[in-house]
């Protein structure tokens, strides 16, 4: 009993309530890292909360579902949340804070302001997830402003998000350092993520095909195959995927086509299992 409620560690649930916390930590000279989420946490949650205590004196984890960043037909209403489960496992990962904001702190009434991506979050997952990203973007600049952390850590698992985050930071002179963090991954290669919990037994026993279609492609591009991504697409068909929304290979930053493998690159996918949807890359650097 004990041990559970000391590692159900503190909670903000509002702007003013988060900066009082951190106002004391800031006079006490600490730094801090935040990690931001929308619970359901596994381990690989668990990895950016160590990163950021790594590199600094305090973590701070945000937990919010944001709405802004579901589409009309997405899994807004059935996301898994468990709050007190989240809240006991960043204990135990030796994060300080944990803050939850009520969506009408996040968007009062009268909201109307936005952050606008560009290119950079039209393609690829932004052509299946109209305004997905502006949701991400404009949720994520409030959390660092409302935070002002030092690092913010995100991982590589969503990678167009990263480098839209960077971008972001970079293009509003946001001063935080941006930390990326390797995907965590099962034993049997699939990324973890909070949506493989939908996966019936029969599509979880499928669904590492992705990591390992991804890795076949990056196999078959450094040998200067042209044909590489198609192919990752017809394999994960082969594999029980019914829909393949892209697999492709993109200049790792910009995140444009590539021609040629002449510099460094990722190579990305989105394809589904019945209802759920994965998503993976994989580091691609010239042979
Ligand atoms: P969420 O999907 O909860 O992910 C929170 C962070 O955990 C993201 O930076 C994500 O890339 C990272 N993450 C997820 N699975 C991972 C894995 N297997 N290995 C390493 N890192 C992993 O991404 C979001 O929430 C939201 O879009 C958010 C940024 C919080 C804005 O709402």
């Amino acid at each position: 009993m004990r041990g559970a409620e000391t590692d159900m560690i503190a909670a903000a649930r509002g702007v003013a309530e988060l900066r009082q916390a951190l106002a004391a930590w800031r006079e006490a000279g600490q730094s801090m890292a935040l990690v931001p989420t929308m619970g359901a946490l596994h381990a690989g949650h668990l990895a950016l909360v160590a990163r950021g205590k790594a590199l600094c004196d305090r973590v701070v984890a945000s937990i919010f579902v944001n709405p802004a960043q579901f589409g009309p037909g997405e899994d807004l209403s059935r996301y898994p949340r468990d709050e007190n489960g989240d809240r006991q496992k960043l204990g135990s990962a030796g994060c300080d804070l944990a803050y939850l904001p009520a969506a009408a702190e996040m968007y009062p009434a009268g909201f109307s302001t936005t952050v606008a991506v560009g290119p950079l979050g039209e393609m690829l997952e932004g052509r299946f997830r109209p305004g997905h990203f502006s949701g991400v973007a404009t949720v994520v600049t409030k959390l660092l402003l409302q935070a002002a952390p030092d690092i913010a850590c995100f991982g590589e698992k969503d990678y167009q998000q990263l480098q839209i985050i960077r971008r972001l930071v970079r293009d509003l002179d946001i001063p935080v350092r941006i930390e990326a963090v390797e995907t965590l991954r099962e034993a049997d290669g699939l990324a973890l993520s909070s949506r493989n919990a939908y996966l019936t037994p029969d599509q979880r026993r499928r669904a590492p095909m992705l990591h390992h279609a991804l890795t076949e492609v990056v196999r078959r591009a450094r040998k200067g195959d042209p044909a590489a991504a198609a192919w990752g697409t017809h394999a994960l068909i082969g594999a029980g995927f019914e829909k393949v929304d892209y697999c492709d290979i993109r200049d790792a930053e910009t995140l444009e086509p590539l021609e040629r493998l002449d510099r460094k690159a990722r190579v990305l996918a989105a394809a589904w299992l019945g209802r759920t949807r994965l998503i993976d890359n994989l580091p691609l650097d010239p042979p």
